[in-house]
Protein backbone atom coordinates (compact mmCIF):
# COMPACT_ATOMS: atom_id res chain seq x y z
CA UNK A 1 0.00 0.00 0.00
CA UNK A 2 1.34 3.25 -1.26
CA UNK A 3 0.71 6.40 1.35
CA UNK A 4 1.22 9.74 -0.12
CA UNK A 5 3.43 11.81 2.50
CA UNK A 6 1.36 14.56 4.29
CA UNK A 7 4.00 17.32 2.28
CA UNK A 8 3.81 16.03 -0.54
CA UNK A 9 -0.48 16.35 -0.67
CA UNK A 10 0.04 19.93 0.39
CA UNK A 11 2.47 20.79 -2.60
CA UNK A 12 0.23 18.92 -4.77
CA UNK A 13 -2.79 20.96 -3.19
CA UNK A 14 -0.97 24.24 -3.57
CA UNK A 15 0.02 23.33 -6.74
CA UNK A 16 -3.45 23.14 -7.79
CA UNK A 17 -4.90 26.34 -7.03
CA UNK A 18 -2.02 28.39 -8.25
CA UNK A 19 -2.76 26.53 -11.88
CA UNK A 20 -6.40 26.83 -11.49
CA UNK A 21 -5.85 30.71 -10.36
CA UNK A 22 -3.56 31.16 -13.24
CA UNK A 23 -5.94 29.89 -15.89
CA UNK A 24 -8.92 31.72 -14.09
CA UNK A 25 -7.29 34.85 -14.27
CA UNK A 26 -6.01 33.96 -18.14
CA UNK A 27 -9.83 33.85 -19.21
CA UNK A 28 -10.48 36.60 -16.59
CA UNK A 29 -8.12 38.96 -18.88
CA UNK A 30 -10.16 37.79 -21.96
CA UNK A 31 -11.91 40.20 -23.52
CA UNK A 32 -11.42 42.43 -21.03
CA UNK A 33 -9.08 44.59 -22.82
CA UNK A 34 -8.47 45.83 -26.24
CA UNK A 35 -8.43 42.83 -29.18
CA UNK A 36 -5.64 41.64 -30.22
CA UNK A 37 -3.99 43.23 -33.39
CA UNK A 38 -4.68 41.14 -35.69
CA UNK A 39 -2.75 41.12 -39.19
CA UNK A 40 -4.90 41.04 -41.89
CA UNK A 41 -3.68 40.37 -45.61
CA UNK A 42 -2.53 43.39 -47.75
CA UNK A 43 -5.50 44.92 -49.95
CA UNK A 44 -4.42 46.77 -52.65
CA UNK A 45 -7.94 49.34 -52.19
CA UNK A 46 -6.11 50.66 -48.52
CA UNK A 47 -4.80 53.62 -50.80
CA UNK A 48 -5.55 56.23 -48.64
CA UNK A 49 -5.44 57.34 -45.22
CA UNK A 50 -8.74 57.80 -43.74
CA UNK A 51 -11.45 58.40 -41.31
CA UNK A 52 -14.80 56.07 -41.97
CA UNK A 53 -18.09 57.09 -39.91
CA UNK A 54 -19.99 53.71 -39.94
CA UNK A 55 -22.54 55.11 -37.64
CA UNK A 56 -22.84 57.41 -34.85
CA UNK A 57 -20.71 55.68 -32.44
CA UNK A 58 -18.87 53.16 -34.82
CA UNK A 59 -15.42 54.44 -36.78
CA UNK A 60 -12.99 53.29 -39.09
CA UNK A 61 -9.37 54.44 -39.35
CA UNK A 62 -7.12 53.79 -42.06
CA UNK A 63 -4.14 54.90 -40.80
CA UNK A 64 -0.88 55.22 -42.84
CA UNK A 65 2.37 55.55 -41.25
CA UNK A 66 5.18 57.23 -43.17
CA UNK A 67 8.44 58.70 -42.13
CA UNK A 68 8.10 60.90 -40.27
CA UNK A 69 4.32 61.04 -39.50
CA UNK A 70 0.87 59.66 -39.05
CA UNK A 71 -1.48 60.14 -41.55
CA UNK A 72 -4.37 61.40 -40.82
CA UNK A 73 -2.81 63.38 -37.86
CA UNK A 74 -5.58 64.29 -35.96
CA UNK A 75 -8.34 61.85 -35.64
CA UNK A 76 -11.80 63.37 -34.48
CA UNK A 77 -14.09 61.39 -32.64
CA UNK A 78 -17.32 61.69 -30.47
CA UNK A 79 -17.40 60.36 -26.85
CA UNK A 80 -18.50 56.79 -26.84
CA UNK A 81 -17.21 56.04 -30.45
CA UNK A 82 -15.84 52.51 -31.01
CA UNK A 83 -12.80 52.79 -33.18
CA UNK A 84 -11.22 50.17 -35.53
CA UNK A 85 -7.66 50.94 -36.37
CA UNK A 86 -6.17 49.81 -39.65
CA UNK A 87 -2.65 50.33 -40.06
CA UNK A 88 -0.07 50.20 -42.50
CA UNK A 89 3.26 51.73 -43.06
CA UNK A 90 4.45 53.40 -46.18
CA UNK A 91 7.88 52.77 -45.84
CA UNK A 92 9.67 50.79 -43.15
CA UNK A 93 8.63 49.98 -39.69
CA UNK A 94 7.01 52.17 -37.64
CA UNK A 95 5.29 51.64 -34.03
CA UNK A 96 1.63 52.72 -33.14
CA UNK A 97 0.90 53.20 -29.51
CA UNK A 98 -1.84 54.88 -27.65
CA UNK A 99 -0.29 54.60 -23.80
CA UNK A 100 -3.79 55.36 -22.49
CA UNK A 101 -5.47 52.95 -24.25
CA UNK A 102 -3.13 50.03 -24.08
CA UNK A 103 -2.54 49.97 -28.03
CA UNK A 104 0.57 48.81 -29.16
CA UNK A 105 0.71 47.81 -32.97
CA UNK A 106 3.67 47.79 -35.34
CA UNK A 107 3.43 49.07 -39.25
CA UNK A 108 4.45 47.05 -41.55
CA UNK A 109 4.70 47.99 -45.54
CA UNK A 110 2.82 45.50 -47.19
CA UNK A 111 0.74 44.23 -44.13
CA UNK A 112 -2.06 45.76 -42.55
CA UNK A 113 -2.56 45.50 -38.85
CA UNK A 114 -6.17 46.23 -36.87
CA UNK A 115 -7.59 47.06 -33.70
CA UNK A 116 -10.57 48.01 -31.65
CA UNK A 117 -10.37 50.70 -29.20
CA UNK A 118 -13.63 52.10 -27.50
CA UNK A 119 -12.81 56.15 -26.34
CA UNK A 120 -15.36 56.42 -23.54
CA UNK A 121 -13.95 59.75 -22.02
CA UNK A 122 -13.39 63.08 -23.83
CA UNK A 123 -9.62 63.95 -24.22
CA UNK A 124 -6.77 63.75 -26.74
CA UNK A 125 -4.71 60.58 -26.76
CA UNK A 126 -1.24 60.86 -28.04
CA UNK A 127 -0.36 58.55 -30.87
CA UNK A 128 3.20 57.70 -30.79
CA UNK A 129 5.30 55.56 -32.72
CA UNK A 130 7.87 53.72 -30.52
CA UNK A 131 9.89 51.60 -32.83
CA UNK A 132 13.15 53.84 -34.02
CA UNK A 133 12.90 54.81 -37.22
CA UNK A 134 14.85 57.50 -38.27
CA UNK A 135 15.40 60.85 -37.75
CA UNK A 136 12.44 61.89 -37.29
CA UNK A 137 11.38 59.03 -34.99
CA UNK A 138 11.02 60.89 -32.14
CA UNK A 139 8.41 63.85 -33.85
CA UNK A 140 6.14 61.08 -34.95
CA UNK A 141 3.42 61.63 -33.08
CA UNK A 142 -0.41 61.70 -34.08
CA UNK A 143 -3.75 62.43 -31.89
CA UNK A 144 -6.83 60.60 -31.65
CA UNK A 145 -9.04 64.08 -30.48
CA UNK A 146 -12.13 62.87 -28.49
CA UNK A 147 -14.67 65.50 -28.56
CA UNK A 148 -12.12 67.92 -26.93
CA UNK A 149 -12.82 70.32 -27.87
CA UNK A 150 -16.63 69.61 -28.79
CA UNK A 151 -15.84 68.10 -32.57
CA UNK A 152 -19.41 66.62 -33.04
CU1 LIG B 1 8.11 56.02 -37.01
CU2 LIG B 1 9.61 55.84 -35.16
Amino acid sequence: MSVIDSTEKKVIVITGITLALFLFSILYARGKYNDLPECLPYNKTYTEPRVTKLDDHTYQVFALAKMWQFQPAQIYIPVGSEVDFYLTSGDVVHGFNIAEKNVNMMAVYGNINKTTVKFDKPGVYKITCHEYCGLGHQAMQGEVIVNYPKTN
